[in-house]
């Protein structure tokens, strides 16, 4: 078995594949980690048959979708999956082929609705339904404490003792454990009476992933991070540095329509002599009226230097050819002890 457990903060991700066939299957894939996947994958000489979430992920931004693009892969994710870009959805027990490889679908609902675990020969993907020493929380949407102890004590922990257990999350570094250590060892498996089990579960007090609204927006619709759209927006669009900035304004060299995209308290409070001031939010319904010369050169500045990278793009998509976005905002530009106007 081609086996390479990838980690990135305390996400464990998987490529598992069929040493014969070099067909593979990548297992909760994340979005920092995309290049790495790729890396693995021309360097393995694989095949990426599927790309497999082993539920809907509240914590981290799943990189399935793109991934599954990028690889020509179907995603496969449970049959209750929200995901509207999921390929192929799977019921307990279905078994997905990968070369001479079966990985074999278990529904083990509790952490969430769509929860799955994935055996394949000596080991298990539990997602986020067992994790080593301690089990998913089921207090985020679609959770269930009463539904996990029955993926628990009434599915999954039935696997021969010895089956290796790769799990979604561990955050001390560990990679892998077995379902007869998990027994023995794991606290929460130690209340084995359903009552007790789920009162546990009910009280753990547990602060909300930082990401948590975003993260189920973006792998519940597919929609794009705002990390993405920057970074989309970055790609689009050129930038110029402060100092340039401040060297053209001194030389007062030709054309340039400094776009000053903040609020009008914030432009009031100091601004880049000269600047035109028209916020965010108007930018598409002014722009006629603000800037009738598309073939001008436009510099858009905000505060950080990132709604100004969005406004530029915004403004190349309309036609503006030239429009340009400032390498900082202008918290960085006063920093820099470059000049201001009220
Ligand atoms: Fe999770």
């Amino acid at each position: 078995m081609i086996f390479e457990q990838i980690a990135a903060g305390g996400c464990q991700s998987y490529l598992v594949g069929c040493e014969t066939t070099r067909a593979a299957v990548l297992i909760d894939p994340e979005q920092s980690r995309i290049e790495h996947y790729r890396m693995l994958v021309n360097q393995l000489g694989v095949h990426i048959r599927y790309v497999v979430d082993t539920h809907t992920h509240a914590d981290h931004f799943s990189a399935s979708r793109g991934l599954g693009k990028a690889l020509q892969a179907p995603v496969v994710m449970h049959r209750l999956s929200p995901a509207p870009f999921a390929d192929l959805r799977l019921d307990d027990g279905d078994m997905l082929i990968v070369g001479e490889l079966r990985l074999k679908a278990m529904h083990t609902p509790g952490h969430t609705r769509d929860s799955l675990c994935l055996v394949a020969e000596d080991r298990v993907f539990t997602g986020d339904t067992l994790l080593i020493g301690g089990t998913g929380r089921t207090d985020l949407p679609t959770g269930d404490p009463h539904a996990l102890y029955e993926s628990l004590f009434e599915k999954l922990l039935k696997l021969p003792p010895e089956t290796l257990v790769f799990p979604a999350h561990d955050y001390k570094g560990r990679s892998h454990s077995t379902i007869g250590i998990e027994i023995a060892d794991n606290p929460r498996l130690q209340k084995v009476e359903r009552t007790a089990f789920v009162d546990m579960m009910q009280h753990l007090d547990l602060a909300a992933p930082t990401h948590l609204t975003e993260a189920l927006r973006t792998n519940m619709s597919g929609g794009r991070t705002v990390a993405q759209m920057l970074a989309e927006a970055a790609r689009e669009v050129p930038f110029m540095s402060l100092a340039e900035l401040n060297d053209r304004i001194g030389r007062n060299s030709g054309a340039l329509v400094i776009l000053d995209v903040r609020e009008k308290d914030a432009y009031d409070k100091g601004h880049i002599a000269g600047a035109v001031h028209l916020p965010r939010g108007q930018l598409e319904l002014r722009t006629n009226s603000v800037l009738p010369d598309p073939t001008v050169k436009i510099i858009t500045c905000c505060e950080f230097g990132k709604i100004s990278t969005l406004a530029a793009a915004t403004l190349r998509d309309l036609g503006y050819m030239r429009a340009t976005a400032l390498d900082g905002g202008m918290k960085a530009w006063s920093e820099a002890g470059y000049p201001l106007e009220q």
